[in-house]
């Protein structure tokens, strides 16, 4: 008998509350491995230094099959100030996903957030600092050419609002679409069997970003613009609106590309008290459970990957500077490496609908 979403979400809970609470219980039973159960890559973000933490590394291989650097292949790592490249970091995750068989994704070449000194000299000299970008693509995507399957070209490329296209440094210089053209001209470049994709955050909460962000995708197209997929972050709350993921992969979808729920970490929200958790952690696995099946509902040639933002609640970015939560538990796996109910349910997804 095939597990129903609810029955899945309240076995998961029973599971997690026997090996929490009560001592005497046996501690849950491990889940299979979440790449074992989907026909799509699972991936998880990852920092060069977890990878040398020998249990980290074994987690991580045997749940699953796709890495994303989660900041060392920036050019905020890669691009020193004195306009060298540092590899080294890059190089080791690169090794890493190829050593366990897993599949590599590249990001992110160019960020509005990331602008490093070597192009702000460039900063309005037209020809130079085309170059030096052109240059630079070539560089890192020629590098991992062969290695990694596909690249975020261009990341979060609208406003936060929703309304229009950022202004940056790049877009000053390049052009405000032909930023975005030429950036994925000049990776097809260096590695023509590279998915190229656009990413973005908050195209399921906010319609408007989402319809910004389409009307884009339909000029690069229109501009023959090698596009190949388009990254939906999914970085969401345990409290969004039922239905908002699904509306949104739907939408995206409607290109017929291939789709990347790129950095899915569902948080608990501000001031989460883990003592007392209220209905926050029982929305948060129906949540996962939620957008598990609105993935699993895309036609599988367009299920490009399913990854989570992190692999332990110790290592979300939500806890950090810029995610200010620092009692967050976002994730699949608890601090200890333990799989949750989030896990839990996600393995029924998969299985229910492999
Ligand atoms: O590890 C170094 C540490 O050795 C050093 O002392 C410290 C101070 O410089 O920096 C540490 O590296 C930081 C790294 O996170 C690891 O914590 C970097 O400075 C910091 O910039 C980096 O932040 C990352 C951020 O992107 C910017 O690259 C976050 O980890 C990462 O989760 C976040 O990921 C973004 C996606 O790329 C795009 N979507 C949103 C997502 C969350 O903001």
């Amino acid at each position: 008998m095939r597990l129903t979403r609810r029955s899945a979400i309240a076995s998961a809970l029973a599971l997690s509350a026997c090996g929490q609470g009560a001592k005497s219980q046996p501690a849950p039973a491990p889940i299979p491995p979440l790449k074992s159960l989907a026909r799509f890559p699972i991936g998880c973000c990852v920092q060069e230094r977890w990878l040398q933490e020998p249990d980290y590394a074994d987690l991580l291989a045997e749940q699953f099959s796709q890495l994303t650097a989660e900041w060392e292949m920036k050019m905020e790592y890669i691009l020193r100030e004195d306009g060298g490249f540092q590899f080294d970091r890059p190089d080791s995750i690169a090794l890493f996903a190829k050593a366990r068989g897993m599949a590599l994704h590249g990001h992110t070449l160019v960020w509005y957030a990331g602008e490093p000194e070597p192009f702000k000299k460039l900063d309005g000299k037209g020809a130079a600092f085309a170059n030096a970008y052109r240059n630079y693509i070539l560089a890192v995507v020629g590098r991992y050419k062969g290695q990694a399957r596909s690249w975020d070209v261009v990341n979060e490329p609208i406003t936060d609002d929703g309304e229009r296209l950022r202004e940056s440094l790049w877009s000053r210089n390049v052009g405000l679409d032909d930023h975005i053209i030429r950036a994925l001209e000049h990776a097809r470049e260096a590695d023509p069997a590279a998915a190229l994709f656009i990413n973005d955050y908050h195209l399921e909460l906010k319609p408007n970003k989402r319809a910004t962000f389409m009307r884009l995708v339909e000029r690069l197209l229109k501009r023959g613009a090698p596009l190949d997929g388009l990254g939906t972050q999914t970085h969401i709350d345990y409290d969004l609106p039922e239905g908002a993921v699904g509306a949104a992969l739907k939408d995206l979808a409607s290109f017929g590309l291939p789709i990347h729920l790129s950095e899915l970490d569902i948080s608990l929200g501000d001031r989460f008290v883990p003592a007392l958790p209220g209905d926050r952690v029982k929305r948060q696995i129906a949540k996962y459970a939620e957008v598990a099946e609105a993935f699993m509902a895309l036609p599988e040639r367009q299920r490009f990957a399913f990854t989570v933002w992190g692999l332990r609640d110790s290592d979300t970015w939500l806890r950090g500077p810029s995610g200010q939560r620092p009692t967050d538990q976002p994730l699949l796996f608890d601090d200890a490496g333990q799989a949750k109910p989030t896990a839990r349910v996600l393995a029924d997804a998969f299985s229910r609908r492999a």
